[in-house]
């Protein structure tokens, strides 16, 4: 008889943003008149910059042709590719992470997801407290978490850190030492980032506790303040504990191309149960060799064009254009009474909700009352109840036309 793996059974819901998609198409089936303005899912808006789309065509041609034609190409991602990350993302931050470290893909997400296929299921977990959910579900999903508590509305196993306006949107260490922790900074969905100085504080913790940190930085080309670690590698001693997951989908627009990168320093132990140690890279490239066939070459010719002045300069007018988005968000929603974290160094902006409303609550007043999509607090985890995300990817027009319908709401 066929089984399932049952720590399927054990998810709450659906995937957030599908429900929340599910609840705006049941919104527009009923009121097909209504102009829904979305600002809930990052997605962006801006088309693909002229330099990518160049490079693509170029591929595309190449690939009809019989001396040009590629077919399977390397599993971790072509050289050139490799060589321009290494060169722009971390050599020009003084950073040295070799091509050989990268490993090209079609999504954090499923980086983020299938990084736990290489590593224990007994390890204990900890997230932080609004957290992207994605940590927590595939964790869920290979047998981590433990049982759902529904009073707390916690997994057992899993320890939550809560970072809120009480704590200034700072992780502490918790009581009890986990095995591995995620980090995402820019954050999802708060906003807010770590100083180096804080960021310190968990490499150390982790090098001292043999902890891995798997360290989301795909918002991090939004970063606009000094003192803001671009990378985990700035920090002393990371790339013996850190694996760094870095997204094309929100720096270049690629979330309809897909591509992304996983960085895997040599550097990186990590430890059988009778406490042998192992290289991380070693694991990744097998289970990557195996499992995964590469992102599609017109696509790595893209992500590769965006690696010079020109691309460069392109990708960041795009940036500009969110951010002053997030700007018009934050300002508009203060103007109106609101207190807003976030937008200043990440396209999120992370609000309070007031008058005693649940998140749940107010996303359906925001959809039913003034026809504007945002992503609930509580979707986030338990410590994201009473606070509300809403995006800078949408496009201008429509963030001014969502922030004034939000200002006049009753
Ligand atoms: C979000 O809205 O949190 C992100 O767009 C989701 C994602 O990147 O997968």
């Amino acid at each position: 008889m066929i089984t399932i793996n049952e720590n399927f059974l054990n998810l709450q819901n659906n995937y957030l943003f599908s429900t929340i998609a599910k609840k705006v198409d049941d919104f527009k089936l009923k009121n097909p008149e209504k102009k829904i303005i979305k600002l809930g899912i990052g997605d962006v808006t801006r088309p693909i910059a002229p330099v990518v789309l160049e490079a693509m065509h170029k591929a595309i041609d190449e690939q009809g042709n019989l001396e040009t034609f590629r077919g399977y190409g390397p599993e971790q991602g072509y050289e050139f590719l490799r060589e321009k990350i290494a060169e722009f993302d971390y050599a020009r931050r003084g950073v040295k992470i070799s091509p050989d470290e990268i490993f090209v893909s079609d999504g954090a997400k499923c980086d983020c997801g299938n990084i736990g296929d290489i590593l224990g299921t007994d390890n204990v977990v900890a997230i932080t407290d609004p957290v992207y959910p994605v940590y927590l579900d595939t964790n869920v999903m290979s047998g981590r978490s433990g049982n759902y508590n529904n009073k707390t509305g916690k997994y057992e196993k899993i320890i939550y850190i809560p970072v809120t306006a009480e704590n200034n949107f700072i992780p502490e260490f918790p009581k009890e030492i986990p095995d591995m922790i995620y980090l995402c900074f820019p954050n999802n969905p708060t906003g807010t980032t770590l100083s180096k100085e804080e960021l310190k504080k968990w490499v150390d913790y982790a090098r001292k506790n043999k902890i891995l940190i798997l360290f989301d930085s795909a918002y991090e080309i939004f970063i606009s303040e000094e003192n803001v670690p671009h990378t985990i590698y700035e920090i002393d001693g990371a790339k013996e504990v850190a694996i760094e997951f870095r997204s094309f989908s929100k720096t270049a627009g690629f979330t309809g191309l897909r591509c992304a990168y996983t960085v895997i320093p040599k550097e990186l132990k990590v430890y059988t149960k009778q406490g042998k140690e192992v290289n991380l890279i070693s694991l990744w490239d097998r289970r990557q060799g195996t499992k995964f066939n590469g992102v599609s070459y017109p696509v790595q010719r893209g992500a590769e064009a965006i690696y010079s002045e020109e691309g460069q300069k392109q990708i960041k007018e795009n940036i500009l254009y969110y951010m002053n988005n997030a700007k018009i968000i934050k300002e508009g929603l203060q103007e109106a009474g609101y207190t807003v974290y976030g937008g200043k160094n990440a396209p999120y902006i992370w609000l309070k909700i007031p008058s005693g409303l649940t998140s749940w609550e107010f996303f359906d007043k925001l959809l039913n009352e003034v026809n504007v999509v945002g992503t609930p607090g509580v979707g986030f985890g338990p410590s994201g109840e009473g606070y509300f995300r809403l995006t800078a990817f949408g496009t201008k027009e429509n963030t001014i036309e969502a922030i004034e319908r939000i200002k006049n709401m009753k």
